[in-house]
């Protein structure tokens, strides 16, 4: 079976999970690390490039602040207990995210678990965090047009792939495989750049629920999927890509 080389994931669902059970959204987001756990090690037994997981979006800080807390120190508290695990996998740990917005509690960790995990050469990881596509693309642009303005850089070279490699994910390929899950058929200003030619799958499992057999499905609807990128099913049987 064809596999995706990077999978990008929005998980959603653990607010309604956990008012479905009675119980806080708290809940719901604590029993949501668990399949991010199995979808990193799904990813990595199977060979997955890269895996993208949409933790938390620029707009998440909308939320109200006890809601955003919470999520803050769930994501310190599990970074501090996955790490030895992750680096030990040989997983190669990124955050991609506005950084400035965060606790430096939280950003020591992260740019602890990133050096500690730059040389591993197993599942290229990217956690977004503070993240929205708009930021991206905008944060490429200013250092893109700061440059023009100092003179190091002609705007006429400009091309697409220069401007990609600028993005938080320019050194790694596109994703072939969007994930939702939660039952919303929406991108919500995740990888806005990247996602161009990307297969996407919506799922109404609720992310706690998430396992490697759902997994699995998205990985088989996607072995089912022909891409053809501009071309003509023809143009593709002929080999032409
Ligand atoms: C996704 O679950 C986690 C984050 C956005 C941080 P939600 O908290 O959005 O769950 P629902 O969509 O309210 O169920
Ligand atoms: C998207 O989920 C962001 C994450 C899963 C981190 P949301 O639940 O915030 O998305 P919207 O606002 O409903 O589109
Ligand atoms: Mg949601």
């Amino acid at each position: 079976m064809r596999v995706p080389r990077h999978v990008a994931i929005i998980m959603d669902g653990n607010g309604r999970w956990a008012e479905r059970r009675g119980l806080p959204r708290a809940a719901g987001h604590r029993a949501g690390v668990k399949p991010v756990r199995t979808c990193i090690e799904e990813c990595a037994r199977q060979g997955v490039e890269a895996l993208t997981l949409f933790a938390f979006s620029s707009e998440n800080f909308r939320r109200p602040l006890t809601e955003v807390g919470l999520l803050m120190q769930l994501f310190l508290e599990a970074l501090d207990r996955e790490i030895d695990e992750l680096a030990g996998k040989g997983v190669q740990v990124r955050f991609i995210g506005a950084r400035e917005l965060l606790a430096a509690a939280l950003t020591e960790r992260m740019a602890a678990a990133e050096a500690r995990t730059r040389d591993n050469a197993g599942l290229k990881l990217a956690i977004a965090v503070a993240y929205g596509g708009r930021w991206d693309i905008l944060g490429a642009a200013q250092r893109l047009a700061r440059a023009v303005a100092a003179g190091e850089l002609d705007w006429a070279s400009v091309d697409e792939a220069r401007f990609g490699a600028e993005l938080a994910l320019g050194d790694r390929p596109d994703p072939d495989l969007f994930i939702r899950t939660g039952g919303d058929q929406r991108i919500s200003n995740y990888l806005l750049w990247n996602l161009a030619y990307t297969e996407l799958w919506f799922s109404d499992t609720l992310w706690p629920e998430f396992d490697a057999a759902e997994l699995e499905r998205a990985f088989a609807a996607f072995a089912e999927r022909e891409r053809r990128f501009g071309l003509t099913s023809a143009q593709l049987g002929a080999g032409a890509c």
